[in-house]
């Protein structure tokens, strides 16, 4: 690390203003902010009015069924018209919307013409299969454009999809597609995952066996494996839709119309089921991806790296930058396949100008050394952004030298599923930048952060809660199934403020620090999981008594999963338990979800009342002193827990 960005560590502090020549041609102006706080109203209005609208609006915002809000109120519009088709009729159909990169290294370029002409093919192909408006449709693929393309297709008929994650085991995606009560299910046989294909086909045989209201399944043809075949359910996308005209007449549905569902782990055992819909969401969506990202469609060429499993793989590759007519780059596979600098291979092949990532990918490309960023021309970048988790300093540093040349600026964008769009992150071009914060919250947005009473707290460096406190056009419209669980879990903390599930603190110049969750979620490589999610399938498998999960800090993946497992009698603790546990969590969840150290011990820290002391076990998973027994029902326990630790103890 060079001496500059040693000192810049060392003060912590220090601000990087804009660049002169960054704010004389910034989407992002400075009045933005004011405009947006003396007419909230009048300021989203013309937000929206980037949009293409059927039917215009009567009123910007009904807030009187609050929390459930509704969004420019009357107003009809197509998602896909603005998202595909007005890019066309603009004149610019030769414009790339993707270029497509797989990861054996097949590659595509879609103009927009291209991507009109097969999402009208998949709106006819969806139709033809008894899709309509307001089904609901589960989507389980890789990262190819056939799964943008499904989306916007959705969108296009008025289907509200439910993305899955194709990381997501059999029973995570069976769990999903039942709550939904989704009829269609779109996939593909498999995907290209480290240099080898993965199959996504035969989970969904595996979920849907005993779903008798899943009518098809639309299979994406990706890597020719064998696949089982149920003639009377399973169709091949290249036969239902590839064949289909490309005309389709769109119907204009109403601003809250749902555009989709998405799964995001909560504090119990059962993920929450997002709901959004569509002209506010695409509102946000599209402005903040104007602003944030600094948009320039005719010459940048943007890289989203999430996968559209996520939310940021839903608002920033499939809707954001195609309703602002952005070229992106999608890419299939691993960042170190089939070598280390494969993301800057992609980088300089396709002149990347805008590259929005993880802080988990940051840290491990930091890891893997500069030599590989250092192999290939990145001049093309200028900007870079990160959103996830917190991006720790050293983490921002090195991201800003090495792969931003030290000219790029670094927005920090803190969101959530929730929220649908980013909402505290820098104006590139307007705003300083500070190493570790994500600085003030976008113009429109109102956040505050409050202490325990609900009290708000000043610039003066004391945590509390984050709070939204005033509504905005991108906010979920509740939990699918479950609106008092919406209520309970967001509005019910702060009177007529919506919780976030984040800590959080103002600096003394006002920026905001994001200090990690507040409640039973673990952040784990920037994905959301559960604490109970994991105890859940520790405890299903017949080994296990009972189990408390824990993230620990770790410094690659933000957060690591720790188990305590407490062995049934009759099961023994051998070099096998943990490896079958971990397995057993990937088949009930998926991968992602795996402990990183399982540990077999006699007993769990409880209350009095028998709740488990966490706080007690992050202790222990982080190597730390103890903290505070006195309130542990039997606080011999803790040795017991220590003692037994170094000879049970198991990592990969
Ligand atoms: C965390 C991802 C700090 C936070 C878009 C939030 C962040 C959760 C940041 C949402 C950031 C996301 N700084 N923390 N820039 N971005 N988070 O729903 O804890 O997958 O509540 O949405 O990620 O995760 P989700």
């Amino acid at each position: 690390m060079s001496d500059e960005a040693l000192e810049i560590l060392a003060t912590e502090t220090r601000l990087f203003p804009p660049s002169r020549e960054f704010a004389n041609q910034a989407n992002a102006k400075k009045e933005l902010y004011e405009q947006a706080q003396n007419n909230p109203l009048e300021f989203w209005d013309e937000q929206a009015d980037r949009l293409q609208w059927d039917t215009r609006w009567q009123q910007t915002l009904d807030w009187s069924d609050a929390p459930v809000s509704k969004w420019f109120v009357g107003g009809k519009l197509n998602v896909a018209v603005n998202c595909v088709d007005r890019h066309v009729e603009n004149g610019n159909g030769d414009r790339i919307a993707f270029y497509f990169e797989g990861e054996p290294g097949d590659s595509e370029t879609i103009t927009y013409q291209q991507l009109k002409d097969r999402v009208c093919q998949a709106a006819n192909g969806l139709t033809q299969l008894g899709i309509k408006s307001g089904d609901r449709v589960a989507i389980y693929m890789p990262m190819i454009p056939q799964a943008v393309i499904a989306m916007l297709a959705c969108a296009r008929i008025g289907a509200t999809h439910s993305v899955v994650f194709g990381g997501f085991s059999a029973e995570a995606l069976r769990s999903r597609i039942e709550d939904a009560n989704a009829t269609h299910v779109i996939t593909s046989d498999g995907g290209f995952r480290k240099g080898s294909a993965f199959a996504l086909k035969s989970a969904v045989d595996e979920a849907v066996k005993d779903l008798a209201f899943v009518q098809k399944v639309l299979v994406v043809k990706r890597t020719a494996q064998e696949v089982s075949w149920d003639a009377k359910r399973d169709v091949w996308w290249d036969e239902v839709v590839d064949t289909q005209s490309t005309a389709h007449n769109p119907e204009f549905f109403d601003a809250e119309h749902p555009l989709f569902i998405l799964y995001t782990s909560g504090t119990t055992g059962k993920p929450k089921g997002i709901l959004h819909t569509t002209g506010g969401y695409l509102t946000q969506v599209s402005y903040t991806h104007n602003v944030v990202f600094d948009i320039k469609p005719a010459t940048d060429i943007y890289w989203c790296t999430a996968d559209v499993g996520w939310i940021t793989g839903h608002s920033y590759v499939a809707y954001g930058p195609t309703s602002n007519g952005a070229t992106q780059v999608i890419y299939e596979g691993t960042p170190d396949t089939p070598h280390k600098a494969r993301w800057w291979e992609i980088v300089e092949k396709y002149g990347v100008t805008i590259l929005y990532t993880a802080p988990t990918a940051i840290r491990t490309f930091m890891k893997w050394g500069d030599e590989f960023p250092a192999a290939h021309n990145l001049s093309s970048l200028r900007l870079l952004g990160s959103v996830g988790e917190s991006i720790n300093p050293e983490a921002w540093i090195w991201y800003r030298e090495t792969i931003g040349a030290g000219k790029c600026p670094i927005v920090d964008t803190w969101w959530q599923t929730e929220t649908g769009g980013i909402m505290i992150s820098p104006l590139p071009g307007v705003t300083d930048c500070k190493p570790g914060s994500a600085m003030r919250p976008l113009p429109g947005i109102s956040a505050e952060i409050l202490n325990e009473s609900g009290e708000v707290l000043s610039h003066n460096g004391h945590a509390g809660y984050l709070s939204l406190t005033k509504p905005w056009p991108g906010m979920l419209r509740g939990i699918w199934g479950d609106m008092e669980r919406f209520r309970e879990n967001y509005w019910s903390k702060f009177e007529g403020k919506y919780f976030a599930g984040d800590g959080a603190k103002w600096d003394t110049d006002g920026a905001i620090w994001l200090l990690g969750r507040v409640d039973d979620v673990m952040n784990v490589s920037g994905h959301r999981i559960s604490t109970t999610e994991v105890e859940s399938a520790l405890v299903s498998h017949p080994m296990v008594a009972e189990a408390a999960v824990v993230g620990a800090n770790d410094e690659m993946t933000g957060q690591g999963i720790v188990a305590f497992v407490i062995l049934r009698a009759g099961s023994v603790d051998g070099p096998d338990v943990a490896k079958t546990l971990r397995d057993h969590v990937a088949k009930e969840i998926g991968a992602i979800a795996k402990p990183r150290q399982i540990m077999i011990v006699p007993e769990l820290p409880k209350t009095r009342s028998g709740k488990i002391m966490r706080r007690l076990l992050r202790d222990v998973a982080e190597n730390r002193t103890l903290g505070d027994v006195t309130t542990l029902a039997d606080s011999a326990v803790m040795n017991l827990i220590s003692a037994g630790l170094s000879a049970t103890t198991t990592e990969d």
